[in-house]
């Protein structure tokens, strides 16, 4: 059975809009003007025991607001959720105690306190007892290597320290569902990978199930087999994340190599094949239409003294940022925003 059943969950929220100028702004003070934004549209998906989902979209798709409203904090306008056999936004006490949400752009931990402190206050909202708290706080700041940052105030914290600590903090008192909303964001590479590599071991060990959104697309590749991807509120893609590339890479990468002594093969025979996109004394590296790429790679072996050669897909990235400004800039369409 499913642990998160989402089916045709919608949020819209009504904004004052504001009409441009002052007697715009006049205007505005005797009749407010508002618009109706829909942040979530119909969205549907379910996540099984155990597994550890990237939710992806650029700015403003509606990933938060999806996980605002399965953590209980905003109710839908339409549609249904059940996480862990509970609907988040009547706020059962039994699923408070069985889920987190972390939010990287928000701190959760007190900042005049050291994090400590904020952790016996969570202990006590949990109904932690002393030892299991000390025991767990132990554990969870030494596979982060934060152990020595437990007692200083956490606005003199650098935001790769804090966040280790936040969550630390929300993982307390063990959730079995765990929303995570851009844990990585802004932390050096350093912090992003230890909190990468917790996230995968803890995953794996504790059998939490993760619904992650990241604009690192390493931090997804790496944590996630399963995609979902939302744009406009609404999903377009769910599935394994290598799909995403044969759905929506449309070219790939290969790099040829030759002998030391060979002459390396002229630039302008190259680019008739494809598109260099590295060029140096030991090989080069071509984007061909994937279509091409088995007549390409043929040329390639009947012209020049090939040594190696290596067919690769574009990086995740790349994809994601190409299918994003795709749909932001439709052909027949000059005003999408
Ligand atoms: N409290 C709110 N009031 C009005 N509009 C909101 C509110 N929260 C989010 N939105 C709007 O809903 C849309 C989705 O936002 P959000 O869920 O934060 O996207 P994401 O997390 O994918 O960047 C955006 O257009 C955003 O401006
Ligand atoms: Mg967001």
């Amino acid at each position: 059975m499913p642990v998160i059943e989402v089916q045709g969950l919608t949020k819209t929220f009504r904004v004052y809009k504001k009409e441009p100028g002052f007697r715009g702004a006049l205007r505005g003070l005797v009749r407010r003007r508002y618009e109706t934004v829909t942040a979530v549209q119909e969205v549907s998906f379910q996540i099984e025991s155990g597994e550890f989902v990237g939710f992806l979209g650029p700015n403003g798709a509606g990933k938060t607001t999806t996980l605002k409203m399965l953590s209980g904090l905003l109710y839908p306008s339409c549609g249904t959720a059940r996480v862990l056999g509970y609907v988040p936004w009547e706020r059962p006490d039994g699923y408070r105690r069985q889920f987190a949400l972390l939010l990287g752009q928000k701190n959760q931990l007190w900042w005049d306190l050291p994090a400590r402190e904020t952790f016996a206050l969570n202990a006590a909202i949990y109904g932690l007892d002393k030892a299991e708290l000390d025991q767990r706080v132990v554990e969870l700041t030494e596979r982060l290597g934060v152990r020595d940052k437990l007692d200083v105030v956490v606005r003199e914290l650098s935001l790769g320290e804090r966040m280790k600590l936040e969550l630390i903090a929300v993982l307390l008192h063990r959730p079995r569902v765990l929303f995570l909303d851009e844990p990585t964001l802004g932390l050096d590479v350093v912090s992003q990978k230890v909190v990468r590599d917790f996230l995968r071991e803890y995953n794996r060990q504790a059998g939490t199930t993760i619904l992650l959104t990241s604009h690192d697309m390493a931090d997804i590749e790496e944590l996630c087999e399963r995609v979902i991807i939302i744009d406009h509120g609404r999903i377009i893609f769910d599935g394994p994340l290598t799909e995403v590339l044969e759905r929506y890479a449309d070219f790939k990468l290969i790099t040829l190599r030759w002998d030391s002594g060979a002459v390396p093969p002229a630039p302008a025979r190259l680019e008739a094949l494809g598109q260099i996109t590295e060029l140096n004394p030991a090989f080069v590296r071509l984007r061909v239409k994937r279509d091409q790429v088995i007549p390409v790679c043929k040329a390639l072996l009947d012209q020049f003294p090939v040594r190696d050669l290596d067919i690769h897909e574009v990086p995740v990235e790349e994809v994601i940022r190409n299918l994003f400004s795709r749909r932001r800039s439709p052909p027949d369409s000059g005003g999408a925003s």
